[in-house]
């Protein structure tokens, strides 16, 4: 198939909305991008698809966003830039995580809930802040419990499309992007992170990925101190060290722990419908789980929750469903694979 030929598939499925279809050709356009070495459009196509996954993903049973977007007047020319402009319903009950971590954010959260009291004795306002670690450990989410904490619109910008689309216009686009964030109460939260150090990869001009970094410098250095900005990447490694000097405070999140997994059980059963039986199990499928990220143990769960409800075989709301130990542990095992698969941890 040409490239042509996926685009025609794509507007097909597009416009019949055929969701899987749609997933399943974009998938192979961007296979077919890389294998010709098309690798912006590749990488492009990539970060879309993921959002979109992750979006739908998380409108099951697991608590959204409240969804509202907004139009603001400042929003002229940078529309395309920002994926998205939402309040959140997120608080920090909803993530799970070391003491250490939950102290920080607490830390951070509180600057801005006492901002005038730090202004009026002149004391600097902590606002930048940055999330590392393995994918799928809540380094979005706890974005949206900040924004959800503070009652503040989050812009979420995915800095991997922003880099790769127009190399040439990167700082052009990230000064509006800062500009429109700091013209509200806004938290602009920039995922993909690592994106700016990949500008290396991109470039015959080295000297652009250098341009691009002095800008971001000087875009943190005149944020006003009450704009949050969260930075959020799982290749630490790939930043300028000048870059991650600038946050105020720097949060690595990392693979669940057992005592984290049986959290994320709870947290995920919470309504009480969903019953797990006997404790000496659910240890043994903790076990397997280990090694995976919250999300998949997630992911796995909520599927098992729904086989097992289905094999009731009706349609009346029931009481109780017993889940089916056996079918999420199958589950585990198969994400377990395809993680492997796919070369990712
Ligand atoms: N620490 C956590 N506590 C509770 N739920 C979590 C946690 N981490 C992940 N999840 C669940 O997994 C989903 C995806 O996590 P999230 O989007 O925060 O991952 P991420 O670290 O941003 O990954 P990526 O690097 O791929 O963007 C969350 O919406 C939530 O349902
Ligand atoms: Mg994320």
């Amino acid at each position: 198939m040409t490239q042509f030929d996926y685009i025609k598939d794509i507007a097909r499925f597009g416009l019949e909305n055929d969701q899987e279809k749609l997933k399943d050709s974009l998938q192979e356009m961007i296979e077919h991008a890389r294998k010709s070495k098309k690798t912006n459009l590749a990488i492009q196509l990539q970060s879309i698809l993921k959002e979109a996954i992750r979006h739908h993903s998380s409108g099951g049973s697991l608590k959204t966003s409240s969804g509202i977007r907004f139009e603001t007047p400042n929003s002229k020319g940078v529309d395309e830039l920002i994926l998205d402009q939402v309040t959140s319903d997120y608080r920090l009950s909803d993530l799970i995580c070391t003491p250490q971590i939950k102290e920080s954010l607490d830390h951070f959260i509180l600057e801005h809930r006492k901002k005038n009291l730090l202004q009026a004795l002149d004391l600097p306002i902590a606002h930048k802040i940055l999330f590392y670690g393995p994918s799928g450990c809540g380094k979005t989410l706890a974005s949206y419990v900040i924004a959800g904490e503070l009652e503040k619109i989050l812009l979420v910008v995915n800095l991997g499309a922003i880099v790769s689309s127009k190399l040439g216009e990167t700082s052009k686009n990230l000064a509006k992007i800062f500009k429109m964030a700091a013209s509200g109460d806004y938290i602009l939260f920039l995922d993909e992170f690592d994106s700016l150090g990949k500008v290396r990869d991109y470039s015959q001009d080295h000297g652009e990925m250098k341009r691009v970094v002095n800008t971001i410098l000087q875009l943190f250095d005149y944020l006003p101190q009450s704009t949050i900005v969260i930075a959020a990447t799982n290749q630490v490694g790939m930043l300028d060290d000048a870059l991650i000097r600038r946050f105020d405070t720097q949060i690595g999140f990392e693979l669940p722990a057992e005592h984290e997994i049986e959290e994320l059980i709870q947290l995920t059963l919470k309504r009480g419908v969903f019953t797990l039986g006997s404790k000496s199990g659910i240890k043994r499928l903790i076990q397997k789980a280990k090694g995976l990220s919250f999300y998949s143990i997630q992911k796995t769960l909520i599927s098992a929750m729904k086989r097992s409800l289905y094999k009731l075989e009706t349609d009346l709301v029931p009481a109780k469903v017993e889940i089916d130990k056996a079918i999420w542990e199958k589950l585990i095992e198969e994400e377990k694979t395809a993680i492997s698969n796919s070369g990712k941890v």
